[in-house]
């Protein structure tokens, strides 16, 4: 008899928004490759964001506006290989969706037929409803991401805190509405104040995801190398290290080049 594959119960946009009505909260990390991909997706995390932060934490650019939709593909296809239960969201790459719907479909078609993954999401508000409807018109899913959204970092000038005055604050509850109206089956809130993002996450009835957004939303999202604390530099006040990498790999990486120059390193039994 072949061996039976154990079934999963996988994460779907349905399964999230269940956790919703049912208060429970939604836990999301990013992953870029298989490897990192297989134990997040084995820890029981519910959705896995392929990130266009992988621009900054793979490929060490300074923003995340030149990664590219065949290298956001490579990342998400890796990811999918390695994944049996999470739901697992592909960034659509900055100038990819924004001011023509046709080509966000496109994208959004490229990422879903090339990488296998399950859902799409994209940055920004009223100014995208465009887009995410045309995108749903496919059977595609969508999440949305207001506030602190990178790939407007020109325009904001800094990563500092977004929607502490009352006029931003009013647009981001609109533009959440609008995203709920357009069909989104969920919204990520990335460094606004926490009273704002817990009344977003009332006056929606779709799940709210946040990230330096405080308790009072549906779920958390965490860039994985920075909750692993592989990036040292990066201290944000949100960010809650669980484990210190850098200096665990470099301490690993500094006793393996000692052994390599004292020859302690391959001893007889790690020989053939
Ligand atoms: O690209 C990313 O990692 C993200 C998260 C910060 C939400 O969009």
């Amino acid at each position: 008899m072949p061996k039976q594959k154990k079934e999963v119960k996988k994460v779907t946009t349905h399964v999230l928004q269940e956790m919703k009505t049912a208060g429970e909260k939604i836990s999301m990390l990013t992953a870029y490759d298989f490897t990192m991909a297989k134990i997040v997706d084995a820890a029981g995390i519910d959705v896995i964001l392929v990130g266009d932060s992988a621009s900054n934490v793979m490929a060490g650019h300074e923003t995340t506006l030149p990664i590219t939709l065949d290298q956001m593909i490579y990342h998400a296809s890796s990811v999918v290989r390695a994944v049996d239960r999470a739901l697992i969201v592909v960034d659509l790459p900055f100038g990819t969706y924004q001011g023509n719907s046709k080509e966000a479909l496109n994208t959004a078609i490229r990422i879903m037929k090339e990488s296998g993954a399950h859902a799409v999401k994209l940055e920004g508000g009223l100014e995208v409803t465009e887009s995410i409807q045309r995108i749903l018109t496919a059977g595609i899913p969508v999440m949305g991401h207001l506030g602190l959204t990178p790939q407007s970092i020109y325009k904001f000038g800094t990563y500092n805190v977004r929607a502490k005055e009352e006029a931003e604050a009013k647009k981001l509850m609109e533009d959440a509405v609008a995203l709920e109206k357009s069909g989104c089956f969920a919204i990520v809130l990335e460094k606004i104040p926490a009273k704002l993002a817990e009344k977003v996450a009332k006056k929606v009835t779709i799940p709210v995801i946040g990230i330096g957004a405080g308790g009072g939303v549906d779920g958390q999202v965490l860039v994985f190398h920075d909750m692993v604390g592989l990036n040292n530099e990066f201290n944000p006040r949100f960010l809650r290290r669980y484990l210190n990498l850098y200096d665990d790999i470099k301490k690993a990486v500094g006793n393996y080049i000692k052994d390599v120059k004292s020859k302690d390193f391959p001893n007889s039994k790690e020989q053939y």
